[in-house]
């Protein structure tokens, strides 16, 4: 039987995967659109893990797995045993027994690689606090949707370059060959910058002439003691229509939502003309079935005949 494959990381999958994922993304969405049903998941379980909040992340790949013909089962980590001391091996062995396929969102990514090297099941990272991988596969796709390629446009990230969000867009650039400029103030820019990312300490340097403006909250989840201080810091960086003017004329603006208007970006720009941030949200449907479809059947053992 073929190796199980994880989705930890954008490059847990190769170039030629990710275009095969994106073109079944928007077939799949076309599909929908036209009242399509697909069973390509029946009989499969996706078990969710959730150590943070979340509402897209969740129900998106709960609705994804149940309009393939599949079903979700899903526990907080506060309901689970690991509350009261089980382990991530042991829990991810487990579950195995019960679903095809594991999302879990919690803190650490050590955490996420615990649990993949224990699980006999395919394990996809529904947000950790270096990644979140699953979020790029529809924002590359509306990316994609939106100007007709990703390879040679020039995005802007403004705001927390320490965040995950930071992260993953760092690791799609460096895969997709796109100009990333980072805005950011000094205490607040990734650590190591990678290849296509430039660091700007101006907000209006790094969204000069972009094509797409991205920003994401600047308090992430557990981070909630440091937020006066982070709101102090990333005063300059909101995205608001003065800052706007800067980017393109056609420019997109992209956030992963949960947004916090009035912080990181202003609430006439998140419901104002140049946002995409609803067609995004509703991408993680399409992109997060066709990724599904991809780890759960791929080389699926064939029976030689049904049992009787
Ligand atoms: N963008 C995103 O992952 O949203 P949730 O936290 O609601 O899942
Ligand atoms: N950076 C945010 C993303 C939320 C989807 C967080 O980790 O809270």
């Amino acid at each position: 039987m073929a190796e199980k494959r994880d989705f930890l990381r954008l490059g847990d999958l190769s170039l030629g995967e990710h275009r095969e994922l994106r073109h079944r993304a928007r077939v799949l969405k076309e599909r929908r659109a036209h009242g399509v049903v697909d069973t390509s998941l029946a009989g499969k379980t996706l078990a969710l893990i959730f150590e943070k909040p979340s509402t897209r992340t969740k129900l998106s790949f709960e609705a994804a797995i149940t309009q393939l013909g599949g079903g979700a089962i899903s526990i907080g980590g506060a309901d689970s045993q690991m509350s009261r001391g089980e382990t991530l091996a042991d829990t991810a062995r487990v579950v195995s027994r019960y679903a095809d396929a594991i999302v879990f969102r919690t803190f650490g990514h050590d955490r996420l690689e615990e649990l993949a090297r224990a699980a006999t099941a395919p394990v996809i990272n529904g947000l950790s606090d270096q990644a979140h991988p699953v979020q790029l596969l529809a924002d590359l796709m509306t990316v994609e949707e939106k100007l007709g390629k990703i390879s040679g446009v020039a995005i802007a990230f403004v705001g927390d370059g320490t965040s995950n969000m930071a992260a993953s867009w760092m690791e799609a650039a460096a895969l997709f060959d796109f100009d990333l400029r980072i805005g950011a103030p000094a205490a607040y820019t990734p650590p190591t910058p990678m290849k296509s990312v430039t660091v700007a300490e101006s907000a209006h340097d790094a969204v000069k002439g972009a094509d797409v403006v991205v920003t994401d909250v600047w308090t992430s989840m557990g981070q909630e003691k440091e937020s006066a201080d982070r709101v102090r810091a990333l005063r300059p960086y909101q995205v608001n229509r003065e800052l706007l003017s800067f980017a393109s004329k056609n420019a997109i603006v992209m956030h992963c939502l949960p947004a916090h208007r009035g912080e990181e970006i202003t609430g006439d720009v998140v419901d104002g003309p140049q946002s995409v941030v609803l067609d995004e949200a509703e991408n993680r449907l399409h992109a997060q079935k066709a990724l599904l479809e991809h780890l759960l059947t791929q080389d699926a053992p064939k029976p030689a005949r049904y049992p009787k």
